[in-house]
Formats: C-alpha cells, structure tokens, sequence
C-alpha cells in the first residue's frame, strides 16, 4: 500500500492533480473539503454545523475531520492506497491520521507540497468563484482568510513530516500536465 498526502494552500492545485493521480495509481481518493461539501448538501446535522465555519473561511474542528477519514478508511479495506487531499490540515489531524495508518499496517508515503504564490492563489479562486457554486470562492476577503488559516495552522503540517523526511515541494505553477509530471516523478522514485 501507498499512501501520498498532496499538500498546499487553497487553490494550489490539489484537486485537479488528485483526479490524475487517482487514475493513473489507482489510489482511493480522500478529500476532507468534498465529504464536508457532501453533508452540506444532504442537508445533515454535521453539514449543517460545517457550512458557517467554512464560509467564514475557518478550519471545522479536529475530531469532525478525523472522525470522516477513520470512517472512509474503514469503509475502503480493499484500497491499494489513499491520496489524501486538503487533509491532515492541523499537526493533531496529522498524529491522528499516523495513528490510524498504523492500525492498518501502513503508513505515508510521500507529501508532495505545491508551491504557488499568494496572488495566483486569489487570482485562481477568484476565477473559479465565477462559476464553481462554492460560497468561499465569491469573496476575496473569505480567499485570503482561508489562505491565512492555512499560514497559521496547516504550513506547520509540512514541517511535521519533515523529520521523518517525506515532504517534497513541487512548483505548483505552469502548466496542469508540467505539474502532473513532476508530481508522477517523485511518487515513482519512491514507490520503486
Ligand atoms: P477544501 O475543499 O480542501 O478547499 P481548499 O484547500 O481551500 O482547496 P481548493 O479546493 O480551493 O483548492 P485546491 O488546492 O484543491 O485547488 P484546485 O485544484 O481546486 O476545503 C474547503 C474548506 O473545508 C476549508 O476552508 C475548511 O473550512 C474545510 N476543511 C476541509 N478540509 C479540512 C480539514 N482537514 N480540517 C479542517 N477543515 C477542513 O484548483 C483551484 C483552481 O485553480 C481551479 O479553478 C483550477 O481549475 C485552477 N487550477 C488548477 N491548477 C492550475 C494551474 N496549474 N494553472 C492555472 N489554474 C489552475
């Protein structure tokens, strides 16, 4: 089993290069923001609790986000590895989520960190705010709360994995397919 964390602040790209990867390594997608963005939707109790927090550009709490993985993990015995996306966020979802790979006998491959600079960010965000539907992509000043909560709480995350030595940044600027090939280029140097 491999296990990538594809990390970077919002907008960075994370998204788009996951529904590549997933293809190409028949990795089992986890996105925290998609299965938060589905509780919205059906309407449920959870959802209902996430939807302000989000829209203010806030992380929702540690358990809400850790209790939705250890739930798909279960849920996804036959995987041959997860690609976990827009999580861990915290370096307390990181320990959880270590934990929880452990009671599966495996553990993080690689986190490939996407390098993009702020004002792309916004200019992307802002662009995809025209027609995406998410209420955090219509306002610049929601973007650029969502970009310093990723500053103050999710930078350190990098930092976490770093001393056991598995992150690698990748520029997350230039074309969709440059950036998939790079990314492709790190996780087969370490998966062979
Ligand atoms: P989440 O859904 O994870 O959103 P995000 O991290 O803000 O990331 P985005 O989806 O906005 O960006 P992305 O990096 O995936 O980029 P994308 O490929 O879409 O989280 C939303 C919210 O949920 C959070 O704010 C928080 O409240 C909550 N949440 C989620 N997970 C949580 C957690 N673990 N803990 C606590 N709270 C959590 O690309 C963006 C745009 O750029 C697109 O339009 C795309 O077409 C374009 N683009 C992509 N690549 C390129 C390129 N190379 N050149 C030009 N444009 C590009």
């Amino acid at each position: 089993m491999f296990n990538i964390i594809l990390f970077g602040p919002p907008g960075s790209g994370k998204g788009t290069q996951s529904e590549k990867l997933i293809a190409a390594y028949g990795l089992k997608h986890l996105s925290t923001g998609d299965l938060l963005r589905s509780e919205i939707t059906r309407q449920t109790p959870l959802g209902l609790e996430a939807k302000s927090i989000m829209d203010r550009g806030q992380l929702v709490p540690d358990e809400v986000v850790v209790g939705m993985i250890s739930s798909a993990l279960e849920a996804n015995p036959q995987a041959q590895g997860f690609l976990f996306d827009g999580f861990p966020r915290t370096v307390a979802q990181s320990e959880a989520l270590d934990k929880l790979l452990n009671l599966k006998n495996t553990s993080i491959g690689v986190v490939l960190a996407l390098q993009v600079t702020e004002e792309e960010l916004v200019q992307r965000l802002l662009n995809r705010g025209l027609t995406s539907g998410r209420s955090d992509d219509t306002n610049e000043s929601v973007i650029r709360a969502r970009i310093k909560e990723y500053q103050d709480k999710t930078s350190v995350v990098a930092d976490y994995y770093s001393q056991f030595d598995k992150v690698v940044n990748v520029k997350g600027e230039g074309s969709v397919e440059e950036i998939f090939a790079a990314l492709c280029s790190e996780i087969d140097k370490r998966m062979s």
